[in-house]
């Protein structure tokens, strides 16, 4: 997602209350699980795109580490320009360009380690799905957290259709085709356990949200 129509579409998109949601949600687990990060915890936000839910991760969580990792330059660049904004209001937020479908180790050792792992729309934009886990299973400390939250396939066209009337039908054009070609490449629930079993991830719950998204959720 380099091109620049579709940078500056998502970064001037209103998606805040499906950022906050998502925020809220990881919070819920936080406090469900550990009822606390300790001071330091690293968190990760993979393909975090222009970085709204990073900024919001790190605004919530001030005593983390938020990195914010896209592969990407432009919407690096976008991340970082909104950044400097919100200085000196945040300071435990950086970003980092790495092509997770490529990485080797040695380009990102000092983001080893996160205590929490999130995406949002990340699962569908890989090539292959196992690039995400295979990112989980190198980068996370003991215990880790996960969440990660994406669109689900509709069981056919014409629900394609009407979930495209229901939430993109005055949106920028560039938008309205992303959103229609994201539903068509996302994976259903069924699909995702799969490929937890296969990474030797299944102890992770994968569930359906709402009409649209499913949910991965738990501790590695
Ligand atoms: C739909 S955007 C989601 C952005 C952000 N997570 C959000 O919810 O606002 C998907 C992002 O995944 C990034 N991406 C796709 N493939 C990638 C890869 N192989 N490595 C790193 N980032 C990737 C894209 O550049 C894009 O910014």
């Amino acid at each position: 997602m380099n091109a620049s129509d579709q940078v500056i579409a998502y970064a001037e998109a209103d998606f805040s209350s499906g950022d906050h949601s998502f925020v809220e949600r990881l919070l819920e687990l936080i406090d469900h699980f550990c009822s606390t990060l300790p001071p330091g915890s690293l968190i990760l936000d993979l393909g975090c795109g222009p970085g709204n839910i990073s900024e919001r991760l790190a605004a919530c969580l001030p005593l983390s580490e938020v990195i914010g990792i896209d592969g990407a330059s432009s919407m690096i660049s976008m991340a970082n320009q909104k950044l400097f904004c919100r200085r000196p209001a945040i300071t435990n937020l950086n970003y980092q360009l790495v092509d997770l479908s490529h990485y080797c180790l040695d380009d990102i050792q000092d983001i080893k380690g996160a205590s929490v792992i999130v995406s949002n729309s990340f699962l569908h934009h890989l090539h292959a799905p196992q690039t995400l886990w295979a990112s989980v299973k190198q980068l996370s400390a003991p215990n880790a957290l996960m969440l990660h939250r994406d669109l689900r396939r509709p069981s056919n066209e014409l629900e394609v259709d009407a979930l495209c009337d229901r939430y993109v039908s005055e949106a920028p054009s560039v938008l309205q085709r992303d959103f229609r070609a994201s539903l068509k490449a996302a994976f259903t629930v069924d699909e995702v356990s799969e490929q937890l079993e296969l990474a030797g991830l299944s102890q992770f719950k994968v569930k359906e949200i709402g009409d649209r998204y499913l949910e991965v959720c738990g501790w590695w």
